[in-house]
């Protein structure tokens, strides 16, 4: 069974509303003042949806996060039953500052199809569309990897692009990297538009990598799976989390998770640019209305597109 159409209306006009609640804090360096305003909105705007939804990737467990927490019921409850993973500000340091790329995002899919990864870390690498199948694998050494990709694309690897978090804990992976005179989009924050990157048309990334959060990487799995892209993931626990990951019923911890495993079935993404981006425009506040711009996939419905919407305020 498919997600029924129209939610994906619905859906953007949720990450619109939350995308729109963040914005009056660009550049105002209030991390946690953005965030619950973006929080708030969606919220407010699920609540009004006729669905039986449940939030499996959120803003935290119940005890430490009063909304949108992991097992939230949200909804009228009288539509179809959904799990819907979100995250309402991707990229709060960009708000924050006012950098480019800051994101509103969620996914939904049919009850028991999204990936409940728990909110640690978690190893990625991601390709696009219209490669071989499992072409890469998280325990090949960065230069197996590359030259897999570079072959599969009839190229070298010095015309290859990865994109990666420019992050200490990456420093052996871009210095393997460079030796290959690989090319590199060296990312401050968000890597969910740092995967997405890998099927933009106007982009040049071909390949993301690297250690980002868990929570981000499930997202990025639904948009690539409505892209048709791969992606493979590993948890990175240390031991509270492994109990905690246990607790959530995830037996083998060093599982690797192929986009299959991530997500099944139907799928929808939205993800409205609050910042001005490289994927889209952020939101463009005027006297009586704001416009916003949202990337909204449909994977059974093959809808791929771009959104612009004017609200009331
Ligand atoms: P927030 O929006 O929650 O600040 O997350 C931004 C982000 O850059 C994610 O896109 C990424 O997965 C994660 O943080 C990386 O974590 P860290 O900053 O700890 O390396």
């Amino acid at each position: 069974m498919s997600i029924k159409a129209e939610y994906l209306k619905l859906f953007v006009n949720a990450t619109e509303k939350a995308a729109y609640g963040a914005s009056k804090f660009i550049g105002k360096n209030d991390k946690i003042g953005a965030d619950q305003a973006a929080v708030d909105n969606m919220r407010n705007e699920f609540n009004k949806i006729n669905m039986d939804g449940k939030i499996v990737i959120g803003e935290g467990e119940m005890d430490e996060a009063p909304m949108l927490f992991i097992g939230e019921e949200v909804g009228t409850k009288k539509g179809q039953k959904l799990d819907l993973a979100v995250d309402p500000l991707e990229g709060t340091n960009f708000v924050a500052k006012n950098l480019p790329n800051s994101f509103s995002v969620l996914a939904a899919s049919e009850q028991n199809n999204l990936f409940f990864a728990p909110d640690t870390y978690m190893e990625k690498i991601a390709i696009g569309s219209n490669l071989p199948k499992d072409l890469v694998d998280l325990d090949n050494s960065v230069e197996k990897n590359i030259c897999l990709l570079a072959e599969a694309k009839n190229t070298t690897p010095n015309k290859i692009t990865v994109c990666i978090l420019e992050r200490p804990r990456h420093n052996k992976i871009i210095s393997s990297l460079r030796k290959m005179n690989v090319n590199l989009k060296l990312i401050s924050d968000g890597d969910v538009s740092g995967i997405i990157y890998i099927v933009d048309q106007n982009s040049p990334v071909d390949m993301y990598m690297g250690i980002g959060g868990g929570p981000e990487g499930v997202l990025a799995a639904a948009a690539l799976s409505c892209y048709g892209g791969q992606i493979q993931t590993r948890l990175v626990l240390n031991s509270d989390e492994s109990i905690r990951a246990k607790k959530m019923g995830i037996i083998d911890l060093k599982k690797k998770y192929n986009i299959d495993d991530m997500i099944k079935g139907d799928v929808m993404f939205c993800a409205t640019a609050i910042t001005n981006g490289d994927l889209a425009d952020g939101i463009k506040d005027q006297k009586e209305f704001y416009e916003a711009n949202t990337i909204a996939l449909h994977k059974d419905a093959e809808i791929n597109t771009i959104f612009k919407n004017k609200h009331k305020k």
